[in-house]
């Protein structure tokens, strides 16, 4: 458990406020498992559509089931024309949050959850696989279509979510590195216990109201700098730094401010984030794939400095700034990336919810005025 941390008090910090099987956070294993396998052994041998399948239908699939699920998935990916005329009206300097966050709710207008009887929701499963495979399609298509004037093919013929990201962004195939370490990064972002947004997603789903406006929620918490936004900061940050000493001499000002060093951290983590070290090593060598002498180092400079100053640690956050960059991903788009794999986690946390609902409905501590009768309008000052 996450010793040292100061629990209780603001933010509902420590407090525990539901119950999931879905996964752990700072208990075991490496510290982060999702229906109990350890993230790290997941990011390693498997495909996201399997960590997908596991978090959603509650075990990892067989060879046959993976084949049958990404066939569904990449049959999925098409958007509807009403869809791509929305997308095609949102400004180029729209925030991707944004979008993706309208998107979302376009979709849930256009092919809309049952929910005509009260409580049972027959095709949530449909809606979810439904916005799996075509979240990477609605970034890309407005991505280009705003940015670059192209109204992109999104039905390609791409073997995983990743690789069809990539392809849609690019205009081309990625290549193997590629398309592992957006496997990777969907892995490690997937799921993540009672964080802010899986709870604004749990918080809607206990009124009983539609998946769409649950995850629509979700986007909306996960869009803050705090959260998602922070692999974005990270990055404007990293890139202004020349080298790794000038990262250092910065970086000690800024502590000296006492500001907010984006990507360092966590809530629930005390010593380190065990998806760091994992989108570390591929950061590397993804800077050793590109020839990379300025980002990777200045990067782990960060590290050092923050952890010798602040006993601080990267969260899953810092290196996926480099990595994404080095990958040729436009920074704005850092965070999208993050919507289309934590979809399932969102998703996962609201069918749980579902499936054992209490509306939830916490108490505040009052802090206002003592009760008094209103004054006539002419008495007030
Ligand atoms: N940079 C500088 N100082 C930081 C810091 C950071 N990234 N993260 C925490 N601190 C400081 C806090 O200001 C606090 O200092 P104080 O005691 O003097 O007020 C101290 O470290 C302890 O903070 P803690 O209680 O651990 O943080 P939290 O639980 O309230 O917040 C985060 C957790 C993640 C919101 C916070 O670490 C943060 O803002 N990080 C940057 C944003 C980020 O990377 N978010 C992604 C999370 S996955």
């Amino acid at each position: 458990m996450a010793e040292g941390k100061k629990l209780g008090g603001a933010g509902l910090r420590g407090q525990v406020a539901g119950k999931t099987a879905l996964s752990t956070v700072g208990v075991s294993g490496s510290g982060l498992t999702y229906r109990g396998y350890d993230v790290k052994d997941l990011a390693e041998n498997c495909q996201f559509e399997e960590v997908a399948y596991l978090i959603l239908k509650g075990k990892l699939p067989t060879q046959a089931e993976l084949d049958a699920y990404k066939t569904k998935l990449k049959g999925l990916r098409g958007l509807p024309a009403e869809l791509k005329t929305v997308l095609e009206q949102i400004p180029k300097d729209a925030h991707p949050m944004d979008v993706m966050r309208t998107g979302c709710s376009m979709l849930g207008n256009l092919e809309q959850e049952d929910t005509s009887t009260m409580g049972v929701f027959p095709n949530q499963e449909e809606c979810v696989d439904r916005m799996l495979a075509c979240f990477p399609s609605i970034i890309c298509y407005w991505y280009r279509f705003s940015h670059d004037g192209v109204k992109i093919d999104e039905n390609t013929d791409d073997d995983s979510i990743g690789a069809h990201f990539l392809h849609m962004l690019r205009g081309e195939k990625p290549n193997e590195l590629h398309e592992r370490v957006m496997n990777v990064s969907l892995i490690l972002y997937a799921e993540h216990e009672f964080n802010a947004s899986t709870f604004t997603a749990r918080v809607c789903a206990s009124t009983l109201s539609d998946i769409h406006s649950c995850i629509t929620g979700a986007i909306g918490s996960l869009r803050g700098p705090l959260h998602g936004g922070a692999n974005e900061a990270a990055m404007d940050m990293i890139e202004k730094f020349t080298d790794a000493d000038h990262a250092e001499k910065e970086m000690m000002g800024m502590l000296e401010r006492k500001e907010k060093i984006m990507g360092f951290g966590h809530a629930i983590y005390s010593e380190s984030d065990p998806r760091n070290a994992i989108i570390k090593h591929w950061s590397e060598k993804l800077a050793d794939d590109v020839g990379d002498t300025v980002l990777y180092p200045v990067s782990v400079r960060c590290e050092e400095v923050m952890w010798r100053e602040k006993k601080l640690f990267c969260n899953a956050d810092f290196f996926h700034a480099s990595a994404y960059h080095f990958m040729g991903i436009p920074t704005k788009l850092f965070t999208p990336i993050f919507v289309m794999s934590r979809l399932t986690g969102w998703a996962g946390h609201v069918m749980e919810q579902r499936a054992d609902n209490r509306i939830i409905r916490p108490s505040a501590e009052y802090t206002g005025e003592e009760l008094r009768p209103v004054p006539p309008i002419a008495e007030r000052g």
